[in-house]
């Protein structure tokens, strides 16, 4: 088998350089909460694959079932001839998401698509134009998801011209706003929106419960709260993008039942299948079903192997009880990272929720954020064997994602390695 070096070295000269990778070590096999490279290096997992193998890589179920599905058939497309893995996986998500209403659901292949698609949904339901979003957002790479997405370097950066009627209002970001409130935090962008918009433009308010890339920002309580009852006041559809924060990665099955807020349309992807490329949009059926018949779909969208994959990671989900997994990874992992805090002045504050955990670096003393000692840090987390994503408008925060089944041993020997790469 070559080498992780030679597979480097093959790569520079075959993948564009624009598509980047954490580690240039070349993965030969992964599951439970270990990553093991070709050489036979391992490394404790803290990424999931961006907080997509929830259920672990290879997870028995997910495997067994996909393998049954490759050898019944691999492809119809579910515009052409539907299947019963497809229907099978929407009522899971009609049952699953928060909001005790009639809903219905579309699938997709990607986080962006579904986005996308929401997108599209809450135009075609209210006939309006105009989608609010948030300082730090991240919902993807596509056209419009770009323009959706808060952050130049390296989403958008000369990728423009970007899709219009798209704005942007502040999040609240308790440690950088001064501690604002949730009501107050809700009220300055919701007054942005009336004077700047207008309310009546607005076709939807898209925000993730729990902000990924853009740092792990965990919105002060009652931000959402008002935010979703502005939304129903002003005829605007409120959709949460659930893709980083869905499928039990907080602690609960999805992020925003933490606060009791009933989003109008949820996107959904990432932990879904585990690891196999699904995404849907799920919401209430009067918007869902606003759209004619044709309108919604794609050649890949809710292909049946990855159908079966989410079948099977849903299921896998419930016998483990992987919400209750969270809290108790959130638990461990959350008292190592406050002691490290408590001593290390870098550490400007530990937030999060469950299995969803970050610190934000700064310069000691101030809120000037420290991007060169967070990757350093990463780096060393690398170099003795965890793997750790950096995240964040600012490049300074450390975002720890670990798969949901990881052992307890993997796990303390992960915040071992990461407690010493402070020093
Ligand atoms: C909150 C959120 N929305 C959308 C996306 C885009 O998903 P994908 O990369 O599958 O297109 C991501 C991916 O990181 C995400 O975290």
């Amino acid at each position: 088998m070559a080498t992780s070096e030679e597979l480097h070295k093959r790569r520079v000269g075959a993948v564009a350089r624009g598509v980047g990778s954490t580690i240039a070590a070349y993965v030969d096999r992964a599951g439970g909460g270990t990553i093991t490279d070709v050489d036979g290096r391992e490394w404790i997992d803290f990424a999931a694959g961006i907080a997509v193998t929830t259920v672990g890589n290879s997870a028995p179920r997910v495997v067994e079932a996909v393998r049954a599905q490759v050898e019944r058939f691999t492809h119809t497309c579910f515009m052409v001839a539907p299947y019963e893995s497809y229907v099978a996986v929407c009522e899971q998500l009609n049952a699953l998401t928060p909001g005790g209403f009639e809903k219905r659901s579309a699938l997709f292949n990607s986080g962006a698509e579904a986005v996308e698609n929401a997108v599209k949904i809450a135009r075609h339901a209210t006939g309006r134009p105009a989608v609010v979003v948030f300082d730090h957002a991240y919902h993807g790479r596509t056209n419009l998801t770009m323009a959706l997405t808060a952050k130049n370097m390296p989403y958008k950066h000369r990728f423009g011209p970007f899709a219009g009627e798209v704005y942007r209002v502040p999040m609240s970001y308790p440690l950088r706003d001064g501690g604002l409130d949730g009501a107050t935090a809700a009220a300055r962008s919701i007054e942005m929106i009336e004077k700047q918009v207008g309310a009546e433009n607005v076709a939807a308010l898209l925000i993730e419960p729990i902000q990924g890339e853009g740092g792990f920002v965990v919105p002060a309580e009652g931000f959402l709260p008002a935010l979703r009852e502005w939304a129903t006041a002003a005829g605007v559809v409120f959709v949460a993008d659930e893709i980083q924060t869905g499928f039990c990665r907080t602690g609960d099955w999805f992020a925003c039942a933490h606060e009791g807020v009933e989003p109008d349309l949820v996107t959904l992807a990432k932990g879904i299948a585990g690891g196999l490329p699904l995404a849907a949009v799920t919401g209430r059926a009067e918007l869902m079903d606003a759209v004619h018949v044709g309108g919604l779909g794609g050649t890949y969208g809710g292909n049946p192997i990855a159908c079966a994959a989410a079948l099977a990671a849903m299921e896998t989900m419930r016998e483990l009880d992987l919400a209750a997994a969270a809290r108790r990874i959130g638990a461990v992992m959350g008292a190592r990272l406050r002691a490290i805090a408590d001593r290390d002045p870098r550490v400007a504050e530990v937030r999060g929720r469950g299995a969803m955990l970050a610190v934000e670096i700064v310069v000691p003393g101030t809120l000037t954020p420290d991007p060169a000692a967070t990757a350093a840090i990463s780096a060393a987390c690398h170099a003795a064997g965890l793997l750790t994503l950096t995240c964040g408008t600012y490049g300074n925060v450390l975002r720890f994602l670990p798969p949901l089944v990881i052992s307890d041993d993997e796990l303390a020997r992960g915040l071992d390695i990461l407690d010493a790469a402070f020093g």
